[in-house]
């Protein structure tokens, strides 16, 4: 089958290539997916599950791309809750081969039915950074009706969920990120918008919630943003300061069915609107991810048509 793999730690998106793989095996409780659309996150070439397993061995060469869209082909022994033939749409496992490949070996439980009307391409969006941002919203910085939040990278793939959820519940909201990212952001509901280049982030004033995807510089001068008793919430690296009176948290993402049905429901009652912001077949998945300036949203890698016939 058709990949695309990584070998050199070093080579960054250019060490992308269009492989020809082994097909998965299906382990105890997995599926093989007949991937029609996957995701890719910027920086998980850093990731040490992308070059080695869970026991440390070298894992190259390595399939990247943990977030897909597809349908069921094969059932490992013991799977239970899905079905050949069934749409579905999920996280792959961090340190296995991932869904830039025709086919791929996925935990079921990672997974989540996908309903007939929405886009595989749409539906491959959603998993990480529909589960990043409910997770760090809710789950760690317990945002409420009321309250207000300061979400960083407000108009790429986690930021433009996060923006939206954050409104649904009742929050005010304040999107960062780069000057051209300022429609977009106040189009999915950010009410207030700053370019962190030209911008002063202390002119916000004091936040409940910091919800931070960049990291470093801007994660720091966050920090003191955060009103006694509120929450940083930081999904790029572990913080080095704490909040006075609050505090910082770093998290992983972590696999939820349940909560991608929801996802997938706000997605269908079109309260919901992940960006997909470009298209682009498997072969080209190092030119699309190499570019200097991203488009807003998620960039989805189509594997297959809807009919599941390759798409090059
Ligand atoms: N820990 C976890 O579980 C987890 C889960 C998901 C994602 N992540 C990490 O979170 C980060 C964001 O993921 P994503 O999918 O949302 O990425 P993304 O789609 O690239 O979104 C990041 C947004 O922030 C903007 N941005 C980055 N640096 C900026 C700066 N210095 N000034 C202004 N704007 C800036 C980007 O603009 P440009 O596109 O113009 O750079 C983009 O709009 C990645 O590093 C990813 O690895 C971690």
């Amino acid at each position: 089958m058709r990949a695309i793999t990584v070998r050199d730690r070093d080579a960054g998106v250019g060490g992308l290539n269009l492989t020809d793989m082994p097909y998965p095996h299906a382990a105890e409780n997995d599926v093989i997916v007949r991937v029609h659309a996957a995701g890719f996150t910027p920086g998980e070439l850093d990731w040490p599950g992308t070059w080695s397993d869970r026991a440390g061995r070298d894992r190259t060469p390595s399939i990247p791309g943990h977030e897909l869209s597809g349908a069921v082909v094969e059932l490992g022994y013991g799977t239970t809750g899905l079905t050949v033939g069934q749409r579905v749409f999920g996280l792959t496992d961090w340190a296995r081969n991932g869904s830039l490949a025709e086919y791929t070996a996925v935990e079921a439980r990672n997974l989540a039915p996908l309903a007939a009307d929405i886009d595989h391409t749409v539906a491959a969006a959603l998993p990480i950074s529909g589960l990043t941002a409910w997770q760090g919203l809710f789950d760690h910085a317990h945002l409420t009706t009321g309250q207000t939040v300061l979400i960083h990278g407000a108009a790429g793939g986690v930021g433009s969920i996060a923006v939206q959820l954050a409104r649904e519940v009742g929050a005010r909201v304040i999107g960062t990120g780069r000057a051209d990212d300022r429609d977009v952001a106040l189009g999915l509901g950010a009410q207030t918008f700053l370019d962190l280049a030209a911008d002063d982030l202390q002119h916000v004033g004091e936040v409940d919630v910091v919800f931070d995807v960049i990291g470093g510089d801007i994660l720091e001068r966050s920090t003191e943003l955060v009103r006694p008793g509120g929450t940083l919430v930081t999904v790029a690296m572990p913080p080095a300061v704490q909040p006075k009176g609050g505090r910082a948290i770093f998290f992983v993402v972590e696999p939820d069915r349940a909560r991608l049905t929801d996802l997938a429901q706000r997605l269908r009652a079109g309260r919901l609107n992940p960006i997909v912001g470009a298209v682009r077949p498997l072969p080209e998945t190092a030119s699309a991810f190499a570019r200097h300036r991203r488009t807003p949203g998620k960039t989805i890698i189509q594997v297959a048509d809807e009919q599941g016939a390759r798409h090059s």
